[in-house]
């Protein structure tokens, strides 16, 4: 076995309801003024209301509210949060919302802890202490930013996504409630489901950093999500499936902060700084690719994951089946590719960057999107090393 270390600082509360014992946590890792993060919607939606009144319970303490948190969020709403933050004396935060907000909510924390500008903090292990207590509650199932050591925000100037990383941006606690989903639109639940299948599926295969704790993790939660995620989509106030995808994305989250992503997140990170497209749409679309290029060095580990997922027998139980033998890695290894492309059309997912909105890619945004995603964090942990020319090729065929 390979030496690995595993750390999950966040206490996740799993539950129907569980948003409402929010005050309790926040009593218990103390504070006297807390500000909630959370976007417009959410605030609107009345969705905010269970918090907001069990925290007045458990503390007496009346939160003050930010909800001005766009998607793909940036340094200058971090920027304007952490000035309302400081002036009112806060020193505990709630982030109520989806990877954005949860991202956003981190980076006003190290701000407002250790003062100073945001692009100070930027990188890796910058933060080496403590920072002021964090409660995520996630209302998209899909980032796992409710446990995950990193926090990213746009830096509008520069067209790139900051990166932030550091165990301690783990929020400390995570609260998992299946009613904070279910206003989430199908195709938004679909995109961020996918967004964990790819953690699960690039965790995998991680440049030897996979342990046995967080391969677990990866197997149950794509499991999970393969089973629950298009009823989560079709019946979006189907409980049972909401709490299985959020459950799912965050053991994903779990295991990719410890053991890394790869390729495909690199390219989503680039694609999606350069042209403000979804993360999860943007995963969706190039995971196939992903895992196509990756397919040499690592089937043997996507075959066990077809295996853990019985999918030899879902394909011989096919119209159309022929029996696989449970000893042909390649041809188990296909079989898993060929569930995520079903689960893709299922979803009715973008199926290429043109149809997510991308416009023509020209010789010279090729070459930004290239430089982008081989600067980004997320292509040292994958299993086969790219070259300029294989992710340009990546993308053109993503096109
Ligand atoms: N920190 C991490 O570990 C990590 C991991 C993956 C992605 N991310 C980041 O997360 C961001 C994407 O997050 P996301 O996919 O959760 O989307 P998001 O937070 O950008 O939200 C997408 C849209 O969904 C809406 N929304 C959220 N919850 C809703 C609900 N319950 N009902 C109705 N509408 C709702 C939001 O208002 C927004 O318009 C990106 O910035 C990405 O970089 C972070
Ligand atoms: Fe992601």
């Amino acid at each position: 076995m390979n030496p690995f270390v595993f750390h999950t600082p966040t206490r996740v509360y799993f539950g129907e309801n569980s948003a409402s014992s929010c005050g309790d946590f926040l009593r218990e890792l103390g504070g006297t003024k807390v500000l909630m993060v959370a976007d417009a919607f959410l605030e609107k939606s009345g969705a905010l209301a269970p918090l907001i009144d069990s925290i007045k319970e458990s503390t007496g303490i009346e939160p003050i509210l930010f909800t001005d948190v766009p998607s793909d969020s940036d340094v200058d709403c971090v920027n304007k949060a952490t000035v309302i933050a400081r002036t009112s004396g806060c020193d505990a935060l709630v982030a109520v919302g989806g990877g954005s907000v949860l991202d956003t909510a981190k980076v006003i924390n190290i701000c407002l802890t250790f003062g100073g500008e945001v692009l100070d903090y930027q990188g890796l292990n910058i933060i080496e202490r403590k920072l002021l207590p964090l409660i995520a509650v996630p209302t998209t199932a899909g980032t796992g930013a409710e446990v995950s050591f990193v926090a990213m925000v746009k830096d509008h100037g520069e067209s790139k996504k900051l990166m932030f990383g550091s165990r301690f941006l783990a929020p400390d606690v995570a609260i998992l409630d299946p009613l904070m989903i279910v206003s989430l639109p199908a195709k938004l639940t679909a995109a961020t489901g996918i967004d964990a299948v790819t953690h699960d599926i690039e965790c995998y295969v991680a440049s030897g950093t996979y342990s046995v704790f967080t391969d677990s993790l990866c197997l149950e939660s794509l499991r999970l999500l393969f089973e629950f995620l298009p009823q989560a989509t079709i019946d979006g106030d189907n409980l049972e499936a909401r709490g299985a995808t959020l459950v799912a994305s965050c053991m994903a989250g779990v295991a990719f902060t410890n053991s890394g992503v790869g390729i495909t997140h690199a390219l989503a990170h680039a694609v999606g700084a350069k042209y403000a497209t979804h993360h999860g749409m943007t995963n969706a679309v190039l995971l196939p690719h992903g895992m196509r290029f990756n397919f040499e060095s690592v089937y043997p580990r996507y075959a066990r994951i077809a295996r853990f997922l019985d999918l030899a027998v879902e394909a011989s139980n096919s119209i159309d089946g022929n029996s696989i033998s449970s000893s042909d890695d390649r041809a188990l290894a296909h079989l898993l590719l060929n569930k995520v492309e079903a689960l893709l059309r299922q979803l009715k997912l973008p199926l290429n960057l043109r149809e997510l909105g991308v416009p023509e890619l020209t010789d010279e945004n090729l070459a930004e999107l290239v430089d982008l995603a081989g600067a980004d964090p997320a292509i040292m942990f994958n299993p086969r090393e790219a070259s300029v020319e294989d992710l340009t090729q990546l993308l053109k065929r993503a096109y």
